[in-house]
């Protein structure tokens, strides 16, 4: 196991959803476990005034979603409330940041947590660049006594401009090597095992290609609509939130080469060349192979839920999309001529993310069906959430008279393996901080790579009044169009289910 030094995890955001929902239990967690270090502390800053006490009470003692969990006995919590403290900032004061140096030099001396720091940026995204200025004025980004490292949260950039100048800002007080931008996919163990089914099995590989490969399909679809995050949302959209950075990191890890050895910096590399592949859409592309949508009310599994217009702080003539599907191309030599088929939505049937590889079909049909050619093609389903797992469809001989054909499945589930823990992907992600390991965190290069592409998009939806958002009914798998994108005879999306091996329109959701 790589070492982990002593030190502190400074939070900004403190009083925030994230920090309660997510970060706080993932440091638990990692306490419970017994990765934390011995001289450790948890110091949470925002403006509020609390004492520690307070904010002991408020994200350890009260915090529901860390006292339900089976490890949370009196004595865990008590043992990792006296880590946790808290100072009050005002983080958009720039003259306010010596009070957190103060407190800081006060807790390390006290703690022996050697001048090691992790600021992490749980923050809107308006304070990013005022948060790193304010700790480097004070000497906080400083390696000469220890090192310094910062997690900033996404939305990384709001567009390619705004995206390029966050990466200057922050590099003018912290190098590439001390900036770690999160994104929460990489942290879940089917998204790493992506990477490992590619690349330590030797079955695949031969196959992963144009010669072989007839389409490709990413779904991240939530049955969730946008629940108390309207204000967010709606400057946001599909587009931002889930497809710039979330679905392209799946794409990446399909799409790569191998890298020459498994570290950070190998893998960040091939990870940046599928950026730079991919062909740019002309405006004529955008209106064609970008499909948007938007969730009308409507009533699902017998309760009336209300329309994306109808949410808490969204605009009533909002044109944000909840929904957004796409197809593209990687033009390199492996991907040439492969199209590329991702889509997410709010409100749809079910909540399941997967990445779907459809190889081509046979080249000689020897096995005919009544009416249709059997040799369908191979399906292999890589399932990150739920139910996770691995498909193979195949087909099989119907035993009998002839040669008749069937396709049957071959799956594995994860919940197989017993007495395996799975970290939470907050948990993995902060613990690799904590070791210095930038693997599964987003280079700025890439960032923008990925920004560049999306960038045409959000031009042309801002300033091309034609181009349609459909509606589609809450509970549904989105517009049709989105139907239209897929070419080919009896081509479609895999519509599944929450359960692996089901699909169809009809199935447990
Ligand atoms: C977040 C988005 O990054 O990811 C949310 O802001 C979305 O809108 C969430 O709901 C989905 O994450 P997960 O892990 O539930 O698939």
């Amino acid at each position: 196991m790589k070492k982990t030094d002593n030190q502190v995890l400074v939070i900004f955001g403190a009083s925030g959803d994230l920090t309660e929902r997510k970060l706080i239990p993932a440091v638990f967690n990692l306490y419970c476990g017994g990765f934390l270090p011995e001289c450790y502390a948890v110091i949470g800053v925002s403006r509020s005034e609390y004492s520690d006490e307070d904010y002991r009470d408020k994200v350890v003692f009260n915090n529901e979603h860390l006292i339900n969990k089976a490890s949370a006995t009196p004595e865990t919590l008590k043992g990792f409330a006296d880590l946790v403290y808290y100072q009050s900032v005002d983080t958009k004061n720039i003259e306010a940041y010596g009070k957190l140096k103060s407190r800081l030099d006060l807790l390390d001396e006290q703690n022996a947590t050697c001048n090691n720091h992790i600021f992490y940026l749980a923050t809107p995204p308006s304070l990013y660049e005022t948060i790193a200025q304010g700790l480097g004025d004070v000497g906080l980004n400083s390696e000469t006594t220890g090192w310094s490292r910062l997690i900033v949260e996404k939305p990384f950039g709001y567009n390619l401009n705004s995206a390029k100048k966050l990466n200057k800002e922050l590099l003018k007080h912290f190098s590439e090597d001390q900036i770690y931008r999160i994104d929460h996919y990489l942290g879940k163990e089917t998204v790493q095992n992506m990477f490992v089914t590619r690349f330590a099995n030797s079955i695949f590989e031969p196959l992963w290609n144009r010669n072989y490969i007839h389409r490709i399909e990413v779904t991240a679809a939530e049955h969730v609509g946008v629940e108390k995050r309207g204000g967010y949302y709606d400057s946001s959209g599909a587009l931002r939130d889930m497809i710039q950075n979330h679905l392209f990191q799946l794409v990446a890890l399909i799409a790569m080469e191998p890298p020459v050895r498994s570290d950070a910096e190998s893998i960040r590399n091939e990870k940046l060349k599928v950026f730079q592949s991919l062909r740019p859409y002309s405006d004529e592309d955008i209106k064609e192979n970008v499909i948007r949508g938007q969730y009308m009310n409507s009533t699902v599994r017998g309760e009336a839920v209300p329309g994306y217009r109808e949410e808490e702080d969204v605009s009533e003539q909002s044109k944000t999309e909840t929904y957004v599907a796409m197809k593209f191309f990687i033009d390199n030599w492996r991907w040439a001529g492969v199209p590329f088929y991702i889509r997410t939505g709010k409100r749809m049937p079910t909540r399941v993310t997967e990445v779907v590889i459809h190889f081509k079909p046979n080249h000689h049909h020897l096995f005919v069906n009544d009416s249709k050619l059997a040799n369908q093609q191979n399906v292999l389903v890589l399932r990150i959430q739920p139910n996770e797992g691995i498909l193979l469809k195949f087909d099989m001989k119907i035993p009998g008279a002839g040669f008749k054909t069937e396709q049957v499945n071959m799956d594995f589930h994860y919940d197989e393996l017993t007495n395996v823990y799975v970290p939470d992907a907050y948990e993995r992600l902060i613990l690799d901080c904590m070791q210095g390991d930038t693997t599964l965190y987003a280079r700025g290069d890439s960032t923008e790579a990925a920004w560049e592409f999306i960038d045409p998009i959000l031009k042309a939806w801002e300033q091309q009044e034609d181009i349609p958002v459909f509606g589609y009914p809450a509970g549904t798998w989105g517009p049709e169009h989105a139907d239209k994108l897929i070419e080919g005879d009896n081509m479609n999306w895999r519509y599944p289910c929450s359960n692996l091996t089901d699909d169809g329109n009809y199935c447990e959701l």
